[in-house]
């Protein structure tokens, strides 16, 4: 554990994490020196303009890519120590992820679709707690459905009760509501704050919708890369 995240109820750090990519106009910087340690409980939302390396920054927080340089922890652990296998367990056990283009399996209802992470997770349970979440989002009568016979709304649903069901201790959102109409998009996102709350799990979300952002307590901004700006919303 480092220093920084000996400090209380930090659940997620970046150090210095830069990410580097070879061009053939030769090395391309996608995120340079972004630090920063995300308390338990907060909700945060990244903001910039396309391209400013928002989906690659959380890529990087959920271990599902490495830094050029730079270090992630997570639950004080440094995912650059872990091998693919050791950030897929850490993964399994402590983060949920909500995209933009929901990524149901489509062989599997809705139910089932819910029930994975926690058979990944070792659930005593799985169908029961699948039950319970699927009802909690709304789609008691949809349960047996599968990802074509939803609508976009349910389905984000479904993602949301699939990636809150093992009560990660961190959510990932990538553009939750940017494939859903306006009046669906709120209301998916009323739910994903609410859910939040209740299962008191750290909400990381990427988003341009400046509503969405607005309901985080605290809005990191990136340009071409760099963290140019770390608000907190007024109580
Ligand atoms: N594997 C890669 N190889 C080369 N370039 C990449 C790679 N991944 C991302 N990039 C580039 O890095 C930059 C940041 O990409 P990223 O997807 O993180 O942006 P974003 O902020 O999520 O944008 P958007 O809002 O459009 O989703 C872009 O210019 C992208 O083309
Ligand atoms: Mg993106």
């Amino acid at each position: 554990m480092s220093n920084v995240d000996r400090e209380a109820e930090i659940v997620l750090s970046a150090h210095e994490v830069s990410k580097q990519v070879s061009s053939p106009e030769g090395t391309l910087t996608i995120l340079a020196d972004v630090s920063f340690g995300i308390n338990a409980g907060e909700s945060v939302a990244i903001v910039g303009a396309s391209g400013a390396g928002k989906s690659t920054l959380l890529a990087l927080l959920a271990g599902l890519d490495l830094p050029t340089s730079g270090y992630v922890t997570l639950n004080g652990q440094r995912l650059d120590a872990l091998d693919e296998d050791g950030r897929a367990r850490i993964r399994a056990e402590s983060v949920g992820f909500v995209f933009q283009s929901f990524h149901l399996v489509p062989s599997l209802n809705a139910l089932e679709n819910v029930m994975l992470p926690l058979e990944l997770a070792g659930a005593a349970a799985p169908r029961e707690e699948a039950r319970r979440i699927i009802d909690r989002v709304g789609l008691k009568e949809r349960w047996s459905h599968y990802p074509a016979q939803l609508s976009g709304g349910e389905k984000q649903r479904v993602a949301l009760a699939r990636a809150f069901a093992t009560e990660p201790a961190v959510l990932f959102a990538d553009e939750p509501t940017g494939n859903l109409d306006a009046r669906t998009g709120s209301t998916i996102m009323e739910l994903m704050f609410e859910l939040n709350k209740s299962f008191s799990t750290t909400l990381v979300l990427v988003t341009h919708d400046s509503v969405l952002a607005e309901r985080s307590e605290r809005v990191l901004s990136l340009d071409a890369g760099r963290l140019v700006g770390d608000e907190r919303a007024a109580a």
